[in-house]
């Protein structure tokens, strides 16, 4: 009988399945396959009709057979299945402890403008926001640099659309300040400033500076004096020396460049004031009256001091920092040190 040889090798089949299976999801699909309504063993019984009349009955029962062993092979296996998750599931120790994720940090730059923005906070200066895609006017013009000035030209700073540039210091936020707000000032920014240098281990074409400045009647030098002195006994000790050079600067008169003793070695020279002793921080002055006239202040009136100064820079002196380039490069194996 053909049927019979077919039902036998459907359950040869079925059995060898079965027992390979080790998901209860092969289990459930195996069901479906024999057992089911469209399943192998249905269409079985379903061609029992063709078979000759004195084969039906044992067709028939060799077809209940079946139905009862892969039956109960599935329940079997579907039991010994779940006995096996639970056992799974009793061995998984719930109260050990989860997987660790490292925790970020900030970036060593933000630190420092953190750390040097709470200083000044803590004498009264507001930190305030100011955007790095500038115009000339802001970046030039009003910071009294003239129009024929080197850096003006495209070599010292980065032009993009419509007469639009990347600032290359951040000073433009002291006419951004004083054109909104009416003396007394008092206000710090510290930021992203660009300009097209070759990267080496002292410049990068973006780096942070920080800018201060303060306008109000009767300010006068000693102020700017004072100020900046208590910031650099707050921020790199109190027996650091400050030392103010001479210098111009087109939006202060007059203007100075400011050292300290080299915190590191107290003044006698070392390798991080390449032996000289003192380190440059800072660059400030008195506000030159034409600023304060572009912004509509008046200088017969109103005086103010203004400051700058590198942010990588004083990171990589206070922490002893040789190349500039990694705080752009995103190591973690440098990150991670602060
Ligand atoms: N903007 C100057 C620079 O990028 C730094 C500076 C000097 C800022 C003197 C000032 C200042 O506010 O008074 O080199």
């Amino acid at each position: 009988m053909k049927l019979l040889e077919k039902l036998k090798s459907i359950e040869k089949s079925a059995i060898k399945e079965i027992l390979e299976i080790n998901s209860l999801e092969g289990l459930e699909n195996s069901r479906v396959k024999y057992l089911g309504r469209k399943g192998e063993l249905t269409a079985a019984i379903k061609s029992i009709k063709n078979v000759a009349k004195k084969d039906k009955p044992k067709a028939g029962q060799f077809i209940n057979e079946m139905k009862k062993k892969i039956g109960s092979l599935l329940d079997e296996k579907e039991q010994g299945l779940r006995e096996k998750e639970m056992a799974s599931l009793e061995n998984h120790d719930i109260t050990l402890p989860g997987i660790e994720r490292e925790m970020g940090r900030k970036h060593p730059l933000i630190r420092t403008m953190e750390e040097i923005i709470d200083i000044f906070a803590r004498m009264g200066f507001k930190s305030v926001d100011s955007p790095e895609v500038e115009t000339e006017f802001y970046n030039f013009e009003a910071l009294n640099i003239p129009k024929n000035h080197p850096s003006r030209e495209t070599f010292h700073t980065f032009y993009v659309e419509n007469g639009m540039l990347l600032r290359s210091q951040t000073s433009t936020a002291q006419i951004r300040m004083m054109e909104k707000e009416k003396p007394p000032l008092q206000i710090v920014h510290a930021g992203k400033v660009y300009r097209p240098d070759a990267v080496d281990a002292s410049h990068s074409f973006m780096f942070y500076q920080m800018e201060g400045l303060m306008v109000d009647k009767g300010i006068v030098f000693s102020d700017l004096k004072g100020v900046l002195e208590k910031f650099a006994k707050e921020y790199f000790g109190e027996d650091v020396q400050m030392k103010f050079r001479p210098h111009y600067f087109p939006f202060t008169e007059p203007s100075a460049e400011i050292d300290i003793s080299c915190f590191i070695c107290g003044g006698k020279g070392c390798r991080v004031c390449s032996y000289k002793g003192w380190l440059e921080v800072l660059g400030a002055g008195m506000i030159n009256p034409r600023v304060l006239e572009f912004v509509k202040i008046d200088p017969k009136e109103y005086t103010g001091f203004a400051f700058g100064m590198g942010i990588d820079r004083i990171c990589m002196l206070k922490h002893g920092i040789d190349d500039i380039r990694l705080f752009y490069e995103n190591d973690v194996r440098f990150l991670r040190q602060f």
